[in-house]
């Protein structure tokens, strides 16, 4: 399936503290993920609150935020894996939480996940780590899920690979065999946690051309959380900044836009790697 921008409507502006969300003549895709009121909590103790955004269908959305300020809980949160202390997550017009369990798991099959520290079985092949999901939850043959294995690792260029340990092939490509994985039930949502940490610039460049592609040819939405900047500018369509010491979302918009436009502080500093403070002071 081939991405489309077909039936979209002119974007809303938003404003969150002074940072405008500029969609300006950019065109708006259908809602795909719509995050509304949520807080997020371990017990008593809030991470954040009060998030409203939306996720459309065919962004690449990036999750900002310092270190610690709960980027991966919220990323937990957007596949039904944890409840919302308040608040809902919609998918697909669905909310999670209002549904029986079974339901539940249907649209969590619908959501791929690269965790941050998800790393592959390593007592398996790449071809196994990939059936494993097949294996589980769909009723195919063993001939089939090895020929569904091989042609998710040659879509993130793996041909070849099948038989490989996790420990015979680089960080690069474990990289990309774990995204093989998370891609292996066709979900309609990739959901990358800090995928470029640990890779040599090079290859964080690649793995950006990757998700591009992916969401291309797929037809996929993909949420990012990332601190690379230049991941960021390049491929980020929306974001959001969680900010740790409000408890909550202080800039939305597109990337460049709020580079350009955003005046809070420490969105600013995030964006700039801090030069802006720097000189400040200086
Ligand atoms: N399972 C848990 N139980 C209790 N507290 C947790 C749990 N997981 C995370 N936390 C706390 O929630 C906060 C947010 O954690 P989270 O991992 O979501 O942050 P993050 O933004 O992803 O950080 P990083 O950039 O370092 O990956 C932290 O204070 C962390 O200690
Ligand atoms: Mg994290």
């Amino acid at each position: 399936m081939v991405f489309e921008w077909g039936a979209m409507d002119k974007r809303e502006d938003k404003s969150v503290n002074g940072c405008e969300n500029t969609g300006g003549e950019r065109e708006k895709a259908q809602p795909h993920i719509r995050v509304e009121n949520l807080t997020m909590a371990y017990g008593d103790f809030v991470i954040q609150r009060d998030l409203n955004f939306t996720i459309r269908r065919g962004d690449i959305f990036i999750i900002m935020g310092g270190s610690g300020c709960g980027k991966s809980t919220l990323l937990r949160h957007l596949v039904g894996l944890h409840r919302p202390a308040a608040g809902r997550v919609d998918f697909d017009g669905i909310d999670f939480w209002a549904v029986e369990d079974a339901e539940r798991a249907r649209l969590m099959r619908l959501c791929g996940v690269l965790y941050q520290r998800g790393a592959l079985w390593s007592s398996l092949t790449l071809a196994e780590n990939i059936a494993l999901p097949l294996q589980e939850y769909t009723r195919l043959n063993s001939a089939q899920i090895r020929e569904l294995a091989s042609l998710k690792l040659s879509l993130v260029g793996l041909t070849g690979f099948e038989d490989y340990y996790p420990a015979e092939i680089s960080g690069g490509m474990q990289k990309r065999a774990a995204l093989a994985r998370a891609m292996a039930l066709d979900p309609e949502v990739l959901f990358f946690d800090e995928p470029s940490a640990g890779l040599d610039p090079i290859s964080a460049r690649m793995l950006d051309d990757l998700i591009i592609e992916l969401r291309e040819s797929l037809g996929a939405t993909v949420v990012v959380v990332t601190h690379e900047l230049a991941s960021i500018f390049a491929i980020g369509s929306d974001s959001i900044f969680l900010d740790a010491e409000t408890k909550t979302i202080i800039a939305q918009g597109p990337p460049r836009d709020l580079l350009e436009q955003c005046s809070e502080p420490r969105v600013r500093q995030f964006l700039t790697r801090g030069e802006e403070k720097k000189k400040g002071d200086s």
